[in-house]
């Protein structure tokens, strides 16, 4: 039995294959046509999908497809009917998902009348739900999936139990708080696809001051729901103004904060000016209020349900730092959030749905690690390198046993180096989580900045994650429920925070990924080679690029290596080390903290 999911024409095309219930490849089509956040039809995706199962798009036996057009048809008309661009651009895309079989025929080259598989579309957030349940280790849990807008909602929640899952009530457009959340990030400046992330950031440097203003923006009910202040946007008004359908480019977004929220909260931030101590402020008030009305809303649902688990899906559910609070503010004692909790993870969930609530499979299947993309062969990486710019430079290229490397690689580290770590497969969502990383010494208070200025130029205030040893975890983090896909965030024990100062975030929290040997050997080894060699069972970890997707192929870690000011990279045994110099390797001559060497 082969299901094909497929996010198309939609933020985060991506593809996921199913075969007899296991989970067999997932992946982002801007892993492969290198356009972040790419929209359009995820033809590289399925490709790979499928070369991954052995099959061909003619052995499909259903194709899962996350969007429902008879979804709230009578809310869609009644806002078509008042926005006509918002009805053209909707009939638009509406018109190219009929075209699916003919596109995918036309990929694949073959006739649509050999594409036997049958078609199931899956309402958007019940395919966010189904993606985080269906593959969660839990046999009962409590369901929310929230995000800015699918279907024409913006969240919705019920409960799952075995293969099947309730749903118990939904918010529709207007209301969101994915919208709420993208609104203000806009108000602050921030006018990117995808930009919502860094404003969790920000927050941490700011007061809650306005959270009596921010009340009067989402109102909650004291239940499940809440409701926008619609006077201070205007997405209500234009239409939730996106563009979705062109895999060539980033998804855009138009503006969606009202004249008057600007009236309220003071003149909108121009995104070339300085921040401002108001508008940290403003950022921790967004993520404050957010978090308020959300523990309500878990609360509610806690309640209604009765559960002790909790799965999350939805843009909102990468709100890691909120993510990480539940424990605390809410009765739930177990949280489950997958890698792609974002609209990729559509893809699974669409799959699983019709897996487990159409045909009534049992399921077999639990999410332990996020590695379901493409991976490259020993020979592979030596054609890769002996192709490359690599070859026939000064560069020392050595291949090592593996225990050797992880050795060797964690030397690079300890001596302050920056490491690419480039192994297996492919990371699923948007986490570089030890296949595809950047790897640097997490107890150099500068590493950050180096970071920064040699590799990643991001803004300054945000914060790099670690990866720490699973086993570990409570002797650094204030909390040890497992994080393995970095979508949690726990407060560093203050006596770690000196030991640990690069991936500590000001407000003293660390987006942690939690490594266990058995999820992923290569990386365990590594940190804990580290560890033997420094005592500290910690690497920083962040994404294997540079403002691009996430490296996928060992052409594009080659190239990302060469063009920034990277110290050594592993290709999976193969280790490259660039000469040590004083200038190049500031971070060298550095020494860290004095706690880290007791
Ligand atoms: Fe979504």
């Amino acid at each position: 039995m082969n299901i094909l999911g497929i996010n198309a024409y939609h933020g985060n095309a991506s593809a996921a294959l199913v075969c007899d219930g296991r989970l067999v490849a997932a992946v982002e089509e801007e892993r492969f046509n290198r356009v972040k956040y790419a929209a359009g039809f995820p033809v590289a995706a399925i490709r790979y999908c499928l070369e991954a199962g052995g099959i061909r798009i003619q052995d499909v036996d259903h194709i899962a497809i996350p969007r429902n057009p008879w979804a709230r048809l009578g809310t869609k008309l009644w806002f078509a009917l008042r926005m006509p661009r918002f009805a053209r651009e909707r009939a638009r895309v509406l018109a190219r998902f009929v075209g699916i079989p003919e596109a995918l025929a036309a990929a694949f080259d073959c006739d649509p009348a050999q594409i036997r598989a049958k078609f199931h579309r899956v309402e958007h957030h019940q395919a966010h739900l189904a993606s985080a349940f269906f593959v969660s280790p839990f046999e009962q849990a409590a369901l929310l999936s929230a995000d800015g807008l699918g279907d024409f909602a913006s969240t919705m929640w019920g409960a799952g139990e075995a293969n099947k899952m309730r749903i118990d009530g939904s918010i529709a457009f207007p209301h969101s708080l994915g919208m709420y959340y993208t609104a203000v990030t806009q108000y602050l400046g921030f006018r990117k696809f995808g930009d919502e992330y860094k404003i969790m950031g920000l927050a941490a440097y700011g007061q809650p001051t306005y959270l009596e203003e921010f009340r009067r923006i989402v109102r909650s009910d004291g239940g499940v729901g809440f409701r926008l202040n619609l006077d201070y946007f205007i997405h209500h008004r234009t239409g939730p103004d996106m563009s979705w359908s062109s895999a060539d480019q980033t998804p855009e977004i138009g503006p969606m904060f009202s004249d008057y929220m600007a009236e309220r909260l003071g003149p909108t931030r121009d995104p070339e000016a300085p921040l401002e101590q108001h508008h940290r402020d403003a950022a921790c008030t967004l993520q404050a209020r957010l978090e308020e009305v959300l523990f309500e809303m878990l609360n509610a649902l806690h309640a209604r349900t009765g559960q002790k688990s909790l799965c999350l899906a939805g843009g909102v559910a990468f709100n890691c730092i909120a993510n990480g609070r539940i424990f605390d503010r809410t009765p739930f004692e177990r949280v489950f959030v997958q890698p792609a909790a974002g609209d990729a993870g559509l893809a699974i969930g669409a799959a699983y749905f019709v897996d487990h609530q159409i045909l009534g499979r049992p399921r077999e299947f639990v999410m332990e690690h996020s590695y379901w993309g493409p991976e490259f062969s020993p020979e592979q990486l030596r054609t890769a390198i002996a192709s490359s710019r690599l070859s026939g430079s000064s560069l020392e290229i050595t291949e090592l046993p593996e225990e050797e490397l992880a050795r060797a690689a964690a030397q690079e580290i300890a001596a302050g180096r920056i490491l690419g770590w480039f192994q297996g497969r492919a990371e699923w969502g948007p986490r570089a989580l030890g296949n595809r990383s950047i790897v640097a010494d997490p107890r150099r208070p500068e590493m950050k900045d180096i970071l920064n200025r040699r590799i990643k130029h991001r803004e300054i205030f945000r914060p790099f994650a670690p990866s720490i040893l699973e086993e570990a975890t409570s002797e650094y983090f204030e909390k040890s429920y497992p994080s393995p896909f970095m979508t949690l965030a726990y407060a560093v024990r203050p006596e770690k925070r000196d030991v640990i100062p690069a991936p500590t975030h000001v407000d003293g929290t660390g987006r942690l990924q939690t490594v266990s040997r058995q999820a992923n050997p290569r990386y365990w080894r590594l940190i804990s080679e580290f560890a033997k060699l420094t005592g500290v069972p910690v690497v920083l970890n962040t994404s294997f690029n540079d403002n691009e997707p996430i490296v996928c192929r060992p052409e594009e870690a080659i190239d990302c290596f060469l063009r920034t000011n990277m110290d050594a990279l592993v290709l999976g045994n193969v280790l490259v080390r660039k000469p040590v110099t004083a200038a190049d390797s500031p971070s060298v001559a550095s020494k860290p903290s004095a706690q880290a060497r007791q």
